[in-house]
């Protein structure tokens, strides 16, 4: 449906909620599956992306129970490790839709390369679009088996499981995805895998391993290389989702879009490896305060309370290295640019063309509808700041603000509309239910009372 926008008419100001963390969501549902015994997870997201995951560790075999945001998983029949020199197995096929969720495709794939398993993963147009074979080739180093059944390096794939081995695989791209399908098939090899090219990309799968007590090794001092050891007995897990710092952003960027304005988020991820957004926010001269939570030190991911408030504010420069920190407050962080005096840059950062949508092209085309000064780059963007931001409309120009039907797009262009001189209109707003379902009541909840 879409939806008008209406924009702050005043500082917004308060605590909200940011609803549990997609990566840990989906790598909770996964690797419950794997256990030997019941995992609990509290604050679990319970959203479009995380129930397609959900809905597959069930279909192969596992035992799960969502109640009031508390998931309870359980192996159940999910398949187990191939045998050492069975041949293929002759298995009935599961079909697997994984949606508009890349995530829960990508570790699928990783998961159950070496397991008693034949599945076909397909997904939506989106989806279908994306990338794959950078996953598929690297688990191909582990002997795996996967068939593109339509258009190579695209889904709809089979995955047929197959007796893995040991091997070093350079990762074609540092992304977290690809490295969690590395390391989840990685448990059922023969020997252990060594992944080089890691980068600092999130790192929710490595913490869960260690916590259910096969931890990969980190063999470089920088992260840039990980080891990992076959493990097949992996201990349950009882623990608390954190707030997600990539949904939590939208709410606290609401603080830099109406003068005066102070946006505290709780229980939120703190962890370095999701931490790049509010760097970047304090380069630019706006204030965040990072409280950690008792015991934050010594937690499986450590979570505190952000505020930010802001005041005048400086441009950013963005480069390759620092992206993995933030790929998906980068939308997000175009929007703010058009607050600060000055041209901020973004490069490095071509990975955004192939995410839920080109989300360079579609931040550009947004941002531009809305007056603001974006140049368009191969692989990131230049924002002319400050913009002064206008109404859709009342201008009567039209033009509506399109997602494509991407989440983060949505809500980047949500949080534009805060400082725009009137209404605007979003052309689809149910797809922030894919990690967001509560967003647009989060985000009214910090407006000045009464607007
Ligand atoms: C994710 C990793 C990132 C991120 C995505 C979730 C994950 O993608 O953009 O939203 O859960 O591992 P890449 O790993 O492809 O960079």
């Amino acid at each position: 449906m879409s939806r008008i926008l209406r924009p702050a008419g005043g500082p917004c100001a308060g605590t909200a909620r940011a609803p549990g963390d997609k990566s840990i969501s989906h790598r909770v549902a996964l690797m419950g599956a794997l256990a030997t015994g019941t995992c609990r997870a509290r604050g679990w997201l319970d959203a479009q992306d995380t129930r397609r995951t959900l809905a597959a560790v069930v279909a192969l075999g596992a035992r799960a129970r969502l109640r009031d945001g508390a998931l309870t998983v359980d192996p159940g029949d999910f398949p187990p490790p191939c045998a050492p020199d069975a041949a293929g197995p002759d298995l009935p096929e599961v079909v697997l839709d994984c949606g508009n969720s890349a995530t829960t495709a990508r570790l699928l794939l990783g998961l159950l390369a070496g397991r008693r398993a034949r599945a076909v993963l397909d997904g939506d147009a989106s989806l279908r679009a994306r990338p794959m074979e950078r996953v598929a080739a690297p688990l191909r180093r582990l002997g795996a088996a996967i068939e593109w059944l339509d258009r190579p390096g695209h889904l709809p794939a089979r995955v047929s499981g197959r007796p893995l081995h040991g091997a070093t695989v350079e990762l074609p791209v540092a992304s977290a995805q690809v490295k969690s399908a590395l390391l989840l098939a990685g448990l059922s090899a023969d020997g252990p895998v060594t992944l080089t090219n890691c980068g600092a990309t999130r790192d929710h799968t490595e913490r869960l391993l260690r916590l259910m007590g096969a931890g990969p090794v980190q063999a470089a001092g920088d992260g840039s290389a990980l080891t990992s050891a076959p493990a097949r007995a992996l201990a349950p897990f009882d623990l608390d989702v954190p707030g997600d710092p990539s949904s939590a952003a939208f709410l606290l960027a609401a603080a830099l879009m109406a003068p005066g304005s102070a946006v505290t988020v709780r229980d939120v991820l703190i962890g370095p490896t999701r931490a790049g957004f509010w760097r970047v926010l304090q380069r630019m001269g706006a204030r965040v305060a990072i409280a950690p939570a008792p015991g934050a030190a010594d937690a499986w991911e450590p979570t505190g309370a952000v505020t930010v408030s802001g005041g005048a504010l400086r441009p950013f420069t963005i480069g390759p290295a620092e992206v993995p920190s933030l790929v998906d407050e980068l939308p997000l962080l175009a929007v703010i640019a058009t607050q600060a005096e000055g041209v901020s840059a973004v490069t490095g950062a071509g990975e955004l063309r192939v995410k839920e949508s080109d989300r360079l092209a579609a931040i550009a085309a947004g941002l531009r509808a809305l007056g603001a000064d974006v140049d368009e780059r191969p692989d990131g963007f230049a924002v002319r700041g400050p913009c002064a931001l206008r109404a859709l409309v009342a201008s009567g120009r039209g033009a509506l603000l399109r997602t494509g039907g991407d989440h983060r797009i949505a809500m980047a262009l949500a949080v534009a509309a805060l400082a725009a001189a009137g209404e605007c209109r979003l052309d689809d707003d149910a797809c922030v239910a894919i990690s967001f379902p509560g967003f647009f009541a989060e985000l009214d909840s910090l407006r000045p009372r009464g607007r």
